[in-house]
Order: structure tokens, then sequence, then C-alpha cells
């Protein structure tokens, strides 16, 4: 099959296909954030007024739920998740679910830093999704909707009851604006800015159901809580966070960028046009992979596959007889190729992933643009193949 691809003459309008930072959104320029509040306080009433609308409109882009708390804390999608875990875990047993390298990373400062005595681990390779209702619902559980270095995706929320006990601390940074998400069924929802919208990377987003209020009002864990992750206060939730008075100094740049991002969701028409816009990029893969002769799915379950951080394996025999470090190298070649060309960026699978490729399909990505990388790819493959035979 080596010599069956010519190189393409049209390259992708925008190149961006990492996995984080995503691409911007299409027409995106740095005009967009002219409006910043530069050299203003975040704490000033039009600095506030800022932050307060990112929530809300945060809030109503997303649908959730009135009685839910919508936050802005630092650090981004970690600063969330491990707020959480560091202020509202130990309360009950915990089960962790994990998939892949963000899942592990939730896993280890559960075991490891918290040292929670009372916690299993439910886990599957990269590709697959443990059993999740292997869940005791009197139990917390922690998961993430969509494995971002794997490319599986929780499918639904079935396997959560409403009367559950525990609570469930959900990492969705890279689902939320792209899948439709059972918010009454998660009790704490992190994102960040820098996914799905293509904002730039900065403070992260924490969703709270009453249920993680009341947690937080009524258990206080046994060890140090540092300031960037105290939700609370004697008790109380700290009302401030969750109406645009940070914790921290936030850029008001990034600020205006998520504002631009959100302005941008909303003319489109909305939650269903971001979750379609993402939804019509996989299936547009999916029509490649189905007639490639190299690449397939590291996702098995089509029900499991991630319609943003999409992984691919190569399939081709040739590949799979090779040893782990040639095949590790394959994808890097052809990343390192394609950036070459300006045809793609950032393509090469997560480090700790199986060797592959991985393609942000969130919905700042145009199907025309994906359309116009397939070729690129068989390109890669085929030119990377060839050099390396050559070479042998
Ligand atoms: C599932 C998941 N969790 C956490 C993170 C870390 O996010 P951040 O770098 O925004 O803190 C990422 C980033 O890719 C992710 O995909």
């Amino acid at each position: 099959m080596s010599d069956t691809y010519s190189k393409p003459d049209t390259r992708p309008g925008n190149p961006c296909f990492s996995s984080g930072p995503c691409a911007k959104r299409p027409g995106w320029s740095v005009a967009a954030l002219s409006d910043a509040l530069t050299g203003r306080s975040h704490r000033s009433s039009p600095g506030k007024a800022k932050l307060r609308a990112v929530i809300e409109r945060s809030k109503a882009l997303l649908g959730i739920p009135d009685d839910y708390r919508v936050g802005i804390v630092p650090a981004s999608d970690t600063g969330a998740v491990e707020m959480a875990l560091w202020s509202m875990l130990g309360a009950r047993g915990v089960d962790l679910f994990t998939w892949e390298s963000f899942g592990a990373g939730w896993v280890s400062d559960t075991l490891k830093q918290l040292k929670l005595d009372d916690a299993r681990v439910f886990d599957a390779p990269y590709g697959d999704l443990p059993d999740l209702a292997q869940w005791d619902s009197s139990r917390d559980a922690v998961f993430t909707w969509n494995g971002t270095t794997s490319g599986v995706r929780v499918p639904n929320g079935d396997w959560i009851p409403e009367d559950r006990e525990g609570l469930t601390i959900c990492d969705a940074t890279s689902a939320v604006f792209a899948m439709d998400l059972p918010w009454s069924k998660l009790d704490v929802v992190t994102w960040s800015w820098q996914k799905v919208m293509g904002g730039e990377a900065a403070h992260g987003m924490i969703a709270l159901s009453p249920r993680a209020v009341e947690r937080l009002e009524t258990y206080s864990p046994p060890w140090p809580m540092p300031k960037v992750f105290r939700l609370s206060s004697g008790g109380k939730l700290i009302e401030g966070i969750f109406s645009g008075e940070t914790i921290n100094t936030p850029s008001m740049i990034c600020v205006e960028d998520a504002l631009d991002g959100l302005t941008w969701g909303e003319g489109l028409g909305g939650l269903p046009a971001l979750i379609g816009r993402s939804a019509a990029n996989l299936a547009a893969i999916t029509v490649w992979v189905e007639n490639s002769a190299w690449a397939g799915f590291l996702a098995e379950d089509s029900s499991q596959r991630s319609s943003t951080s999409v992984c691919l394996k190569i399939t081709d025999p040739w590949f799979e007889g090779l040893d782990g470090a040639a095949q590790a190298a394959i994808p890097k070649k052809i990343d390192a190729l394609l950036d070459a060309e300006n045809a793609s960026f950032d393509i090469n699978g997560y480090r700790d992933a199986p060797p592959g490729l991985r393609i942000w399909a969130g919905a700042t990505v145009e199907t025309a643009d994906l359309e116009a990388l397939f070729p690129w790819l068989d390109w890669g493959y085929a030119t990377v193949k060839a050099q390396l035979a050559e070479a042998a």
C-alpha cells in the first residue's frame, strides 16, 4: 500500500487538531479580545460582571439545573477536580473508575496523596471502559466522562441512580459543550476553558449539585486545605466563588476569550448545535476509518467512542509486527511530517497511550478541515512506512 498515496495538494484551512489547548472557533482572531478588561481589577464591578457572565452564560448554554452552583476556580480543570477531591472525599468510601491517564491521576491523588483506606479501583486498559455497574451508589464515585487520552467516553448515565447516597464526581473537561451530560446524575462536574470552546487555558469551572453543596457544608476533611482549594468556610459554601469573586486573580484576557467562545456557541444555536458539530466530525472520521487499510479506532465499542478526542491505532499487519519502540516512533514521525507540511499540528497520541494518532474533533473543528486532513494521514503513513522499509 505504500505507493498508493500521492501528496495531497489541499491543506486543512485550520491545521490545529490538538486535544488541548484546542482549535479556536472558526473566524477567531485576537480582535475577539479587544473588549478585555486589561489593566483593571477583576474585583471592580465591570470585572465581576464579566466573571459572572461566564458563569451565567455557561450555565444557560449547557442547560445546567437552576439549583446547581457554577463557579470559576484556579488551575484549570486540574484545579477544579483536585479541589473537589480534597474538599469532599473521605466522608464515605469511594469507588474510582479509570481507563486512561487522567483517570489514573485521580486514582493516584486519592490513594497516594489523600491516602484514603476505603477506596476501590475499577480499571480497564486503553480502548476499554471498566464495568461502571460495579459502582455501589452508597459510596462516592470519581471518573472522567471522556477519557481524553484513549478516546473512550461514558456512553450514558443509566448506571447512576437518581436516589444515590454517594456523590458522583466527574471530570468532564473534554465532554462539556460537546456531549450530552445527565446533569441531575452528576454532583460535581469540572471543565476548563481551553477544551471544546477553544478558549485560552487559565481558570477552571466547577458545577455543584445541591447534595455536593450539602457535603461541603457538613463535612470537614481531616487534612489541611490550601487556600486555592477552599470551597467552604466555617460550614458555609463560599458564595463568592459562584458569583464571580474568584479565589485568586484570573487573566481578564482569558475571561474575554471564554465569553467570545460562549457568544459563538450561542450564535450557532446553543448546545445541540455544538454537540451536532462534534458528532458530525466523528461521523466523518468513522467513514474514513472504515475505508482505511491501516487505521482503526482505539475504542472498539462505537457507543463508547469519543466525539472529541478521537484516538486511532494502526492496524496494518506490518506495523503490528514491529516492536514497541519502533511502533511508538511511527505516529511521532507522521505527526512531524504533517507538521512540517502545515497539514496538521499535535496529532501524535498521548505519551502514556498505545502508539497511535489523536485527532481533536470538538465543536471548533470544521468537518471540511478533517476531510482535508484524511488524505494527508494516508500520505503521511505511507511515506513513513516507505522510509522505514527502505532503511531496513
Ligand atoms: C480528562 C482530562 N482531565 C484533566 C485534564 C487536565 O486539564 P487542565 O490542563 O486544563 O488542567 C485534561 C487535559 O487534557 C483532560 O483531558
